[in-house]
């Protein structure tokens, strides 16, 4: 049968907390023609651990790869039309390997892990007058457990390996992006050691005005400048594919430049085509991070939001700004009502027990697993379930899961508005759990704005590729909002009255109060 004729493609690795996966685009219309996805698994050593495999995640991006390609081969696609691969990843998650044997000195700590707490409070007590915002007019963010810097520092503290290979001068520090494209250009060999500027403005190492890794905050936590990968754009070419022999497949992906770079909730953030000041989106991932582009310049926020590198699409382009509220746990709650109290065997089951009760009965529950992020920032926050009655079941229960997920949200959306003093108008969203029609339809009423959600919910994985794909030497996908503006969206309106929403959201902040105060 004959080859399908469709122009220049892009690839994206899409490298989350819970899955990998990799896709491929049409580059003229943004069409998504195949993709594969394979899940992580995640330890959980102690109590607040976090991690993940180093290996594993590289084995599953060439598995993603290898099922793609053959996916393609099926459709009759000729893979020498990928011109180009882009990565997007978890942010912040920590990896140390030894760039003589490219072996990684420990696992991965993942960014909602919570043992570098008591390293927290430690150098929270430190500053002038125990301000957790010490770092915040340089790096945008607080000081907090959910940043590479203290991650990096715990690894340096409590692992023999990695303090040696400092010493010695093998250690190599990166977040997954850098892990990835190290390792996918050079293979055991070592590649190029990089990163973006949106995930460099996670670590807490980066001056977010300097747009470079900072001498004073490296000092700060005693990181030596010389294991930090180094810094380049969003979108350039970093380096070639190359891929080990075994691997005939992803072979023939060799010698495609990676030439896009961003942490996840950036990809998302470019995907949605939010490239105007003013404009935001919600990503419904493990986590769930609202980001508003506040253009050129970076905007300190009064209301507990961060601020953050957005993109920079090219070497010479102007760095694009961000406010973002980050909530740990959206998807994850869903994943411990599965694997922990096992009231479901699958996600979509949760919509049905949920749907089959329509309200919580008054039952609230803050998933504060990881403490509480935005805006709060409170890691000694634990988790509460309350108001239950004898009435309560596990229907009620998995209802007020969902809510939690909304309500967790319209607190990021409120701050959102102060600090700007434009309220959103309406909410654009993506990420795995908006197939979710009843969570579409609950954040709706909670927020009470309508919530407008893409055809098209690969929206991380598009935006890397569109960056990959727009990189000078590359240039097969220009950056323009009009190329997607066919993108079909479907929108939810707020269907129940403002008084409800209101009397449920405080009824909801009383129950975040009590999972602050747990432990004092
Ligand atoms: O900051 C963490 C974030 O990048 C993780 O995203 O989609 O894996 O929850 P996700």
């Amino acid at each position: 049968s004959s080859r399908v004729m469709l122009g220049p493609l892009v690839a994206a690795i899409d490298q989350g907390t819970s899955s990998t996966r990799f896709l491929v685009f049409n580059a003229k219309t943004a069409e998504l023609l195949s993709h594969h996805q394979v899940e992580i698994n995640q330890s959980f050593p102690k109590e607040g651990w976090v991690e993940e495999d180093p290996k594993e995640i590289l084995q599953s991006v060439y598995e993603c790869m290898e099922r793609t390609c053959e996916k393609l081969t099926q459709l009759n696609i000729d893979i020498s039309n990928i011109k180009a691969i882009g990565v997007t990843n978890q942010r912040e998650t920590t990896l140390v390997w030894d760039k003589e044997t490219g072996e990684p000195l420990y696992n991965a700590i993942v960014w909602l892990d919570l043992r570098t707490q008591s390293t927290v409070e430690r150098l929270i007590n430190k500053t002038p007058g125990r301000n957790k915002n010490h770092l915040k007019h340089k790096t945008g963010l607080p000081i907090s457990t959910y940043f590479s810097a203290v991650k990096l520092r715990w690894l340096m503290d409590n692992v023999d390996e990695v303090a040696e290979a400092v010493l010695t001068h093998r250690a190599m520090f990166g977040t997954v992006d850098s892990w990835l494209i190290w390792c996918l250009t050079g293979v055991c060999s070592g590649g190029v050691h990089c990163t973006d500027v949106t995930n460099a403005s996670r670590t807490m190492l980066f001056n977010i005005h300097t747009l470079d890794w900072d001498p004073e905050l490296c000092n700060y936590f005693d990181i030596p400048m010389e294991i930090l990968p180094k810094v380049r754009s969003s979108s350039e070419i970093y380096g070639l594919m190359v891929s080990p022999h075994c691997l005939c497949k992803s072979g023939s992906l060799s010698g495609i430049p990676i030439s896009g770079c961003l942490g996840d909730q950036s990809a998302a953030l470019v995907g949605q085509m939010c490239f105007q000041e003013g404009q935001a989106k919600n990503t419904y991932g493990t986590g769930c991070f609202l980001l508003r582009n506040t253009g050129a310049k970076p905007v300190m926020s009064d209301h507990g939001l961060l601020t953050t590198v957005a993109y920079k699409l090219g070497r010479d382009k102007p760095a694009c700004y961000a406010l973002e509220g980050s909530v740990a746990i959206a998807g994850a709650v869903v994943r411990w009502l599965k694997d922990n109290l096992g009231i479901i065997q699958t996600s979509t089951e949760l919509e049905k027990l949920a749907a089959s009760v329509g309200t919580s009965y008054g039952c609230y529950f803050v998933p504060a697993f990881s403490g509480l992020y935005a805006p709060y920032w409170e890691p000694s926050a634990r988790g509460i379930i309350c108001g239950l009655t004898q009435f309560t079941n596990k229907s009620h229960l998995a209802f007020a899961a969902l809510e939690a997920v909304c309500f967790q949200t319209r607190e990021i959306l409120d701050a959102m508005n102060q600090d700007s003093g434009i309220p959103l108008t309406q909410l654009q969203v993506d990420g795995g759990m908006t197939s979710n029609r009843l969570l579409m339809q609950l954040q709706a009423d909670i927020l009470c704005i309508p919530v407008v959600k893409p055809s098209m919910p690969e929206t991380t994985a598009l935006g890397a590729a569109m960056a990959a794909g727009a990189a000078e030497g590359v240039s097969v996908w220009s950056l323009r909002p009009e190329d997607l503006s066919e993108v079909t969206s479907e929108k939810f309106e707020p269907q129940i009255n403002p008084e409800e929403s209101e009397f449920r959201y405080a009824r909801w902040k009383k129950a975040v109060q009590r999972a602050m105060n747990w432990e004092t």
